[in-house]
């Protein structure tokens, strides 16, 4: 039998320290909310695969929609010979998006692809050229994404607001203000890109008041406003949308992750004019939205419909935050509990103190729950978050066992607790 030492050696040696792993577990199968590994032991997934899975490993219904899509045609490529389902999907995301103004979708294969082509849209649109992003914002691992995510240009401003680490709505607009009379004319500025739940960055919801008031700037400037929903979106948060809970309607929304419930595929869906910017030839690739891909989109659309799963991720929110919060008395080394609908995160500090991140404990947290038999992730810009990224088919005993899992990882790295935490 394989095993995960013997893999993890040859891995080492055929594939680039770049691409890390926080758990040396090599995945045989899974099915919905649980995984086998490579030895026969068994994990509750609370990754998801980083929030592609909202409708579980290998949903049946998804399965089957991949499995009669492979019986026809695999790949054709939409540009050279186009099929029904690209067209199904893209009427269906347009349907979705929020406001009511005609939309139009190109679909890609992975979420830095999206918002490259997101970028790209928006500066055939205003034939401008800067582009504005938060710091602490994440959009993918490209050269473009990455100059987004990083400290270089394309412009940066400022953090989006952490209440927990003092930044208000008011710093993040003053920063943006700054930007524009010291950095960049806004009348240079093509768009403006913002993930309405920083992924990443530590699970921080921006305020609805902060996105309300991006998009009276990029009115008043004609900037077009980006909403980055590669984490946030396809239902995590109980709306299709994450910045459906503050009613302000995008220019384009880049789309990923949960999309095709496993499958690579990406989106940009936007207004129509603005979708229409880049002229014939300006936007394709030879993958995007791929047969299999788009079959297993409309799948997951369906999935989601039958199983409620908007409901359901704002149950699983209600269950999972309440719960951290009851841990939250008993260990001081929690700091904060956040959560929109199933988009739950808990920060871990040194002494109960914000300016105090513990990464240490949480690289520990991580690993301890892989030793108990369960996957979670870390994010944060100071890497001290725990995400939890249930599946939202996850049955409520998986959630318990999987919480319960979590608990005695927690005991394990951060003592048994105290009764109450001291102040401060
Ligand atoms: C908000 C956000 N945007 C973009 C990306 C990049 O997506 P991909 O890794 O599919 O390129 C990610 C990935 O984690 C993300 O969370």
């Amino acid at each position: 039998m394989t095993s995960n030492n013997d893999l993890h050696a040859r891995r080492q040696q055929a594939i680039p320290r770049g691409v890390t792993n926080s758990l040396a577990v090599y995945a045989e199968r899974a099915a919905n909310a649980e995984l086998w590994d490579v030895e026969g032991r068994r994990y509750i997934d609370f990754a998801s695969g980083i929030s592609v899975l909202n409708t579980g490993h290998v949903h049946p219904k998804v399965r089957a929609a991949i499995a009669h899509q492979l019986e026809k045609l695999t790949h054709t490529c939409f540009q050279v010979t186009p099929y029904e389902s690209y067209v199904a999907l893209a009427e269906a995301l347009n349907a979705l998006a929020p406001g009511k103004g005609p939309k139009k979708t190109i679909f890609l294969t992975t979420g830095a692809e999206a918002v490259e082509n997101a970028l790209k849209i928006a500066r055939f649109h205003t034939r401008r050229s800067a582009v504005i992003a938060f710091a602490g914002g994440f959009h993918g691992r490209t050269l473009a994404c990455i100059s987004l995510t990083g400290k270089v240009q394309p412009y940066k401003a400022g953090f989006v607001p952490m209440p927990y680490h003092g930044v208000t709505v008011e710093h993040s607009l003053e920063a943006l203000e700054q930007l524009f009379k010291a950095d960049v004319d806004p009348a240079r500025v093509a768009a403006i890109i913002i993930e309405p739940v920083l992924g990443e960055g530590g699970f921080y919801p921006a305020p609805p008041e902060l996105l309300r008031r991006l998009r009276s700037v990029c009115d008043a400037h004609g900037i077009v406003l980006i909403a980055d929903e590669i984490q946030s979106g396809f239902g995590r948060t109980g709306r299709m949308f994450a910045i459906e809970h503050s009613g302000v309607e995008p220019d384009l929304i880049t789309i990923a992750k949960s999309v095709a419930g496993g499958v690579p595929l990406s989106a940009v869906t936007g207004k129509a004019e603005m979708m229409d910017a880049p002229g014939p030839g300006g936007l394709g690739g030879t993958f995007a939205g791929s047969p299999l891909a788009c079959a297993a989109g409309l799948a997951v659309l369906e999935v989601m419909r039958e199983e409620q799963l908007l409901t359901r991720a704002q149950e699983i929110g209600r269950f999972m935050s309440s719960r951290l919060k009851g841990l939250a008395v008993r260990f001081p080394c929690i700091g904060e509990v956040r959560a929109l609908g199933a988009m739950v995160a808990l920060e871990l500090v040194k002494n109960g103190r914000p300016d105090s991140p513990d990464a240490e404990l949480t690289r520990a947290l991580v690993q301890a729950a892989g030793r108990q038999g369960l996957i979670i992730l870390s994010c944060g810009i100071y890497a001290n978050v725990i995400r939890f990224l249930a599946p939202l088919t996850i049955p409520d005993a998986l959630l318990k066992e999987g919480f319960h899992l979590f608990e005695l990882a927690l005991e394990e790295t951060a003592g048994v607790g105290v009764k109450v935490k001291a102040a401060g």
